[in-house]
């Protein structure tokens, strides 16, 4: 399918406008587009006993699939410490690139973006190599 990175990364920046980081700071916000078009965007959501923070891209992957939504052709993301612009780019920590991987598998396309014209982007097959998903398990 077509991706308008642009647009994809201009909802991942209007997500993390809602990201809630009273201890890191850190804003992240994602946007996840289904194979049927629809985009399911998230931000990072920290708690005050820390282990129960969850991330932007998780985030977007919990709404997608809590409305029946399993398959994924892309994900942007975006961070950046708040009031701050990007000079790294954020790319999907070890435990949202895995449960990316149950759903968008090697194809899904990683776009880590510092703007809108400035990202990087990997399958996710390059960013967790040799993944163990639901294959695994049949
Ligand atoms: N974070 C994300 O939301 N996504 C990432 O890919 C990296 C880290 C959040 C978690 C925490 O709220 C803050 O960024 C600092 O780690």
């Amino acid at each position: 399918m077509q991706i308008d990175r642009a647009a994809l990364i201009r909802a991942a920046f209007e997500a993390r406008r809602f990201a809630y980081t009273p201890y890191s700071h850190f804003q992240v916000g994602a946007a996840l587009l289904a194979e049927d078009g629809r985009v399911f965007t998230g931000c990072n959501i920290e708690n005050a006993s820390f282990s129960p923070t969850i991330c932007a891209e998780r985030a977007a992957l919990a709404k997608a699939v809590s409305e029946g939504v399993r398959r994924f052709a892309a994900i942007a993301v975006v961070g950046s410490r708040e009031g701050e612009t990007n000079t790294l780019v954020t790319s999907p920590c070890g435990v949202c690139r895995q449960a990316l991987y149950e759903f968008g598998g090697d194809n899904l396309l990683v776009i880590m973006a510092k703007s809108e014209t400035d990202y990087e982007e990997l399958p996710l097959g390059r960013l967790l190599p040799l993944g163990f998903g639901p294959k695994n398990l049949e």
